[in-house]
């Protein structure tokens, strides 16, 4: 995508924002939380995209998805007034909706239009469908890990401040308090990042966040954990228990072993 289309798509994106604005200007928290994360993860992409070695062109449209890839959340907030995708609406289908119905992929080509519309509906899936095609991967891919490289340091500060622990209902109603699910344990041990439907307290929640370790896919995201110590900050978080240790200590192991191979 060429740098006049995705300052188009930037300047859209404002302007769309911009309607979500109460008198004063001002968006609903929630919402200015979104848009702030849009942004950073919108740089991460770019950034990820140039240490790939990514052609200007590709470093755009992975730009351009970043900005938009959670572009669903402003409506979606202001239908059901929650962003909790269980009791609402996917908020990824909702995104790619908004994309598809505005005007603002005319002009940007087939092929980057369905590379944007697959990243943004396929960023939020536990796990990347069979029959993305091979032109898209690459973005859904790069979004999946920028997302997260960001929810990561999200999760932190609400945790760390007591915010979740004050919000309930961003908790998916479960207690902040108990111990590992154990069915959680076992299956994060098996390498794999678990569903949100497994959380039974607060502590299973911060143990998927250390599962998504094992879907981040590119090195440089990897770096970007280490250099951000994202599993040091989310190990900061954990109760002591041996459960819990064992699967920070199996997260640390495997980022170790992605950075360590460059
Ligand atoms: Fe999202």
């Amino acid at each position: 995508m060429q740098q006049n289309y995705l300052q188009e798509i930037q300047r859209w994106f404002g302007e769309y924002v911009d309607e979500f604005r109460g008198q004063d200007g001002q968006l609903p928290r929630l919402l200015q939380l979104k848009l702030e994360h849009s942004v950073r993860v919108a740089e991460d992409a770019r950034g990820m995209a140039r240490d790939l070695g990514w052609t200007d062109a590709d470093a755009n449209t992975a730009e351009a998805i970043g900005i938009l890839h959670d572009v669903g959340r402003f409506s979606q907030y202001v239908e059901f007034k929650t962003l909790s995708d269980r009791h609402s609406i996917n908020h990824a289908a909702r995104s790619w909706e908004v994309v598809d119905q505005e005007i603002v992929l005319s002009g940007v080509g087939t092929t980057d239009g369905q590379r944007i519309k697959d990243a943004i509906l396929y960023h939020n899936q536990i796990e990347i469908p069979p029959g993305v095609s091979k032109d898209s991967l690459p973005f859904v891919r790069l979004i999946r890990d920028a997302d997260k490289l960001d929810i990561f340091m999200v999760f932190h500060e609400l945790v760390s401040t007591n915010h979740l622990q004050q919000h309930p209902e961003l908790l998916f109603g479960v207690p902040a308090d108990g111990p590992p699910n154990p069915e959680l344990v076992d299956l994060i041990r098996t390498q794999r990042n678990a569903p949100f439907s497994m959380i039974k307290s607060l502590t299973d929640f911060k143990l998927i966040q250390m599962s998504w370790v094992y879907d981040i896919h590119y090195p440089p995201a990897f770096d970007r954990i280490h250099e951000r110590d994202i599993l040091g900050k989310l190990e900061s978080l954990l109760p002591p228990s041996p459960e819990a240790r064992e699967v920070a200590g199996l997260a640390r192991g495997h980022v170790k072993s992605r950075t360590a191979r460059r």
